[in-house]
């Protein structure tokens, strides 16, 4: 009998992402709303956005980063038997993402299932995928941020409508051969449930709402330290840190959590994520979005220790630090 795990651990093993091809600039929403590009750029640092078709179903894009994400791997969709979407903006509940994102990537049969922590979500599953691996109940785990904003957003409201976009981001994890490949340290996690009315589908027209000024006060103030508490289950110091990926909600915030990380000994150098620039909020997306265009312009590299700290709706909130494949 073996009921002791089997790996030492998990790494990362690639990673992938997809955005649709439509850009909105702030002058496109100026257009149609009582806003301006002026405002946007300095109150939250979005110049442009993704939005999806009509056409363009948050599966299309999550299959697509999941595929891009497989073949940056090295893997064949037979490799995987566990698939993790996040996700809180399906069009239904039922049935869920996953499996049918499973299918069309061509992925037999494997565990497949949503998770709903809203922009914390990509970090709730690399974690959750983390411990399948190490437990031995999963070999190669596809975790997925896919998110269809624009379906939920009420885009007469101002106050939601210039900071959500669309867009989908996935990795693989797997198995560590040994204890010095190990490259997913432990999550640090949480929740603030008596919070959970700040950000919520409203019941009269199922739009989003959010109390944007009670969910800023609460993320400059509560992040950092979920952030430095990964840093510490990970056996690191903050000055070991060479990337900070934070969830892309607003660059202020962004700012505020990179400032507190260098007053607790963070480098100067220390290289923060800003894709919300031209990404906008992707809620659970936003943070292997941010990677992979990170990867592209050449700011992560292979074998970078990157921290990785999601919060929202809920509020839920994660962060780990990762090895970058
Ligand atoms: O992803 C999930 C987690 N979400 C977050 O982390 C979001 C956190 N919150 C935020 O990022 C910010 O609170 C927002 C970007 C949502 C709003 O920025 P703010 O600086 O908190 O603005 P505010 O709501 O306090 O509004 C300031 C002023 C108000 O005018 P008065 O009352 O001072 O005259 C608003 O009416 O700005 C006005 N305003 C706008 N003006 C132009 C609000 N929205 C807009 C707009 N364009 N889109």
């Amino acid at each position: 009998m073996k009921l002791t795990p089997t790996v030492p651990g998990a790494r990362l093993l690639g990673l992938g992402s997809a955005q649709p091809d439509k850009i909105v600039t702030n002058d496109d929403l100026a257009a149609t709303m009582d806003t301006n590009d002026q405002w946007i750029r300095e109150r939250v640092g979005i110049q442009e956005r993704r939005v999806a078709d009509e056409k363009t179903l948050l599966v299309d894009m999550a299959v697509e980063a999941g595929t891009r994400a497989l073949k940056d791997a090295g893997l064949e969709p037979s490799d995987v038997d566990t698939v993790i979407l996040a996700t809180c903006t399906m069009p239904t509940p039922i049935p869920n993402g996953a499996a049918q994102v499973a299918d069309r990537i061509g992925i037999r049969a494997p565990a497949a299932f949503d998770l709903n922590a809203a922009c914390a979500g990509f970090c709730y599953g690399v974690g959750t995928a983390a411990d399948l691996v190490r437990a031995g109940s999963s070999k190669n785990v596809l975790v997925i941020g896919a998110e269809k904003l624009s379906d939920w957003v009420d885009w007469t409201d101002r106050s939601t409508a210039i900071i959500f976009a669309d867009g989908a981001g996935a990795a693989v994890v797997g198995p560590a051969a040994d204890e010095a490949s190990v490259g997913i340290g432990p999550v640090a996690w949480g929740s603030a449930g008596d919070l959970a009315p700040v950000i919520h589908i409203k019941d009269d027209n199922a739009k989003l709402f959010q109390e944007g000024q009670a969910v800023f006060r609460w993320a400059t103030t509560k992040i950092a330290p979920v952030a430095l508490r990964a840093i510490e289950l990970a056996g690191l110091t903050p000055a070991d840190i060479d990337v900070l990926v934070p969830h892309q909600a607003n660059l202020r915030i962004i700012e505020a959590v990179a400032k507190k990380l260098r007053k607790e000994g963070a480098r100067e150098d220390l290289r923060v994520a800003d894709d919300i620039v031209h990404s906008g909020n992707t809620s659970s997306a936003s943070i292997p979005l941010a990677l992979d265009h990170m990867r592209a312009d050449g700011r992560v590299r292979s074998g970078d220790t990157v921290l990785l700290v999601g919060f929202g709706a809920g509020l839920s909130y994660a962060g780990q630090v990762v090895i970058f494949p």
